[in-house]
């Protein structure tokens, strides 16, 4: 097998990290020896100032070096190879300033593991299940051992930059790329991805929060140009993205391929200069999607500090004409050494510098981080509906049958530059697309064999749902029917609609029709209409599960692991509901300039329903136990200026489980773009008959208006309503009024020097 070496010394870096890796580590420079002629080898000195005298020892052509990226891999449309000492079929490389021991960077994709570029030589890793599922959790711990896991097997791999942190917000459910994020809600998305990079840099490698901004489709995403004003970008985007900043902490964020009133996202000094460096006060570096830089004097000066993914891009526009630039002074000395200190700034306080990584792949444990990723599985699967205890399936079941889906060999992964490649290979090789943004990749972890495992004695038959009419054959002859539903979906593609494809719909009517004990497992990239849904007594929404995927299905269809993820998007109930009810853009079309008006502003999702009075198919924050859970004694109240609200979670059912308390507020004398937002969130275990005390306090942003001309965040004087509820349009929720009095507070919501009034 491929990773069974192991090498070199083990480092504290190794044992510190989160993930289980056996091995790494490490050909650096002897730390003594070095401090003595090298003084930014110190690592007692902060960062900033360890780059600062890295930088005054950097020649110009060195700077030059550290902000120019290639592709790791070879682009043979361009005839392009990748350099020699990048890692084969990886994302990205960047050569380091070896005389000055500061190592290369090695980059690999993505938010859900180690991804490999197309090629015939993968490196196989452990999948996490979608950014989707992870949000689902509602659970910062699981997304953090998410993290943390992969981050070790990147760095187990030679990677010390890894491009995950993908917070844009689920603003357009057909997003080919929703999968990789976070859900809909700034404050969820920001927190859960937040806690994802922070877990990956445990690990002394970097983490990259992306994309930046407001790259919410895939159709026409390098050309298409958003048109939103400040502050409802600032109160929805933008927040995601703060606060994932705030607790995360990366050491580079990813500018995006779309535009954004008028200026690409690596172009636009609003968005890099402005919200990301002066008003966040980011210290890391911005380097562009791949293919996301368009010139060499704008984007420097605009606030790009990193050319990515050559020959991506037209041209070297961060090589030999940067260098022309700046002997010219179009683009100042001052800005070169700016971008070369933060790129250094980040490596240094990462621990890319002090534990380099290895150039052979490491031990890993593939099996424990199987758990973790069965884990998050298990914790973000949604069950979205239950009649009848439907569910947890009996064990005395006689004949089963289990149709459609690929369930027989695995569960689905999404598409493109994300794509894990599993350990066991594709289990369902060859569907259709082959190529980018496939192949098509099902991960053999199938739930076919967990559920045989589960029901040794019985009969289960598998039917592949091809034909509805064998299928509803198959389901009037059994007891009980599981049927997997599948939606692929991809980077670089938005879905037509969201309805199932391939006829499912119709198969899951047939099926349903033949038996009523029709349990429908959906493996989606995100939200899917469902005109069947009256005629089926449950589903349960597995997102794409993972490395784990089959077995975590088995174990929440059996009642082993009572569910407990809820809904971090809303289920619309049809297209005609959305603010864009047709997606903007030709998705054919390869070169096409439009715009994409978000006229609901900072009305994202719940906010947008709530505001139409529109019922969704299921509401954000929705997800249904196995056991019953009551939410009472609420108490709210401001103390030093800072919301406050306790409650109690009591399960009134008869097993364990884990509810998502969810804390809404809404202002009853004062205009929101919305008329209420969610503020808070608590997920709590809780044994039958017993309660838990729990309480949140709130970010004085999500009670405020931005105010673009001051850049500050203003709460207006007045009453508000805070609602304690199982989803965002939960009608039994408790509630309480607290009034608050007018304050502002600063970009990013601290209070202003001097008082808050
Ligand atoms: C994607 C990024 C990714 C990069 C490198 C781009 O196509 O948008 O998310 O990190 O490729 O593979």
């Amino acid at each position: 097998m491929r990773f069974k070496k192991t090498i070199g010394l083990i480092s504290a870096a190794a044992s510190m990290c989160c993930g289980t890796v056996v091995a790494a580590e490490s050909d650096g420079p002897g730390v003594s020896a070095a401090q003595a002629a090298q003084p930014w080898m110190n690592p007692r000195l902060r960062a900033g100032e360890r780059a600062g005298l890295a930088l005054t020892a950097m020649t110009l052509d060195e700077k030059l070096k550290l902000v120019f990226g290639y592709l790791g891999g070879d682009m043979p449309s361009k005839k392009t190879t990748r350099p020699a000492e990048s890692r084969n079929q990886s994302a990205g490389f960047v050569y380091g300033v070896s005389r000055l021991g500061i190592p290369n960077l090695w980059e690999t994709d993505a938010g859900l593991g180690v991804a490999t570029q197309a090629g015939p030589d993968v490196r196989p890793a452990t999948a996490l299940p979608s950014g989707l599922n992870t949000a689902a959790t509602w659970d910062l711990q699981t997304a953090y051992a998410g993290g943390a896991m992969i981050g070790a097997e990147a760095r187990a791999f030679g990677f010390n930059v890894m491009l995950a942190g993908g917070a844009n917000l689920l603003r357009e459910p057909r997003n080919g790329r929703n999968f990789e994020y976070g859900g809909e809600d700034p404050l969820l998305a920001g927190k859960i991805v937040g806690a994802q990079i922070k877990g990956i840099e445990s690990n002394h490698i970097v983490a990259t929060l992306k994309h930046f901004a407001l790259n919410d489709q895939e159709t026409g995403r390098t050309t298409l140009n958003v048109k939103i004003d400040d502050r409802s970008a600032r109160m929805s985007d933008l927040l995601a993205l703060q606060i994932a900043n705030e607790d995360g902490n990366p050491g580079a964020v990813m500018c995006s391929y779309n535009r954004v009133n008028g200026r690409h996202g690596c172009e636009s000094s609003y968005l890099l200069n402005g919200v990301l460096k002066k008003d966040w006060g980011f210290q890391g570096w911005v380097m562009s999607d791949w293919g996301a830089t368009h010139s060499t004097v704008p984007a420097a000066n605009a606030g790009l500090d990193q050319q990515s993914g050559m020959p991506f891009d037209l041209a070297d526009y961060f090589g030999a004409p940067l260098k022309e630039a700046v002997l010219n002074g179009w683009v100042p000395q001052a800005r070169l050494d700016d971008m070369a200190r933060r790129i250094l700034h980040a490596m240094f306080e990462h621990g890319v510098v002090d534990h380099p990584v290895a150039p052979v792949p490491g031990t890993i444990d593939f099996k424990a981080h199987a758990a973790v990723s069965l884990k998050d599985a298990q914790e973000g699967m949604v069950l979205l509906k239950n009649d009848a205890r439907a569910l947890p399936l009996n064990r005395s079941i006689q004949r089963i049958a289990v149709i459609g889906g690929y369930a027989d060999r695995g569960v689905l992964a999404g598409g493109g530059s994300s794509l894990v490649y599993p350990v066991g290979g594709n289990a369902a090789p060859g569907l259709e697309p082959k190529n980018w943004p496939g192949p098509v990749m099902v991960y053999p972890s199938a739930p076919l064999k967990a559920i045989e495992q589960r029901l040794p004695g019985a009969v289960v038959a598998f039917n592949d749902g091809a034909d509805p009419v064998a299928a509803a054959k198959l389901a009037q002859a059994s007891d009980a029917v599981v049927l997997f539903a599948t939606q692929w979906t991809g980077e670089g593609m938005d879905v037509p609609n969201l309805s199932l494809p391939n006829r499912q719909d119709a198969l899951i009517a047939a099926v349903a029709a033949a038996n009523a004990r029709t349990v429908v497992v959906l493996e989606s990239g995100g939200p899917v209409t469902m005109p069947w849904l009256a005629k089926v007594p449950a589903v349960l929404e597995a997102w794409y599960p993972g490395t784990s995927g089959g077995e975590a299905i088995a174990s929440v269809l059996f009642g082993e692991v009572n569910p407990s993820g809820h809904l971090p998007a809303t289920f619309p109930a049809s297209e005609s509901q959305l603010p864009r009810p047709v997606l903007d853009g030709d998705p054919k079309a390869s070169e096409q300039r439009f715009d994409v008006n978000y006229h609901e502003g900072a009305a994202v999702g719940y906010k947008w329903f709530d505001r139409n009075g529109l019922t969704p198919l299921f509401p954000f924050g929705h997800g249904v136990s196995y056991t019953e859970f009551a939410l009472s004694n609420l108490v709210a109240g401001v103390k030093d200026g800072i919301l406050h609200a306790s409650f109690t979670v009591k399960n009134v059912g008869s097993v364990a489980g884990k509810e998502v308390a969810q804390v809404y507020v809404s202002p009853l004398n004062v205009q929101w773009e919305a008329p209420k937002r969610l503020v808070g969130f608590q997920k709590v275990e809780v044994q039958p008959g017993a309660g838990v005390k729990t309480a949140i306090s709130v970010d004085p942003r999500l009670l405020a208006m931005f105010d673009s001309a001051t850049k500050t965040w203003k709460i207006a004087r007045g009453d508000y309503k805070v609602i304690l509820a199982t989803d965002a349009a939960d009608d039994k929720a408790v509630s309480t009024v607290v009034h608050l009095q007018a304050a502002t507070y600063d970009v990013n919501g601290k209070p202003l020097r001097g008082g808050t009034r």
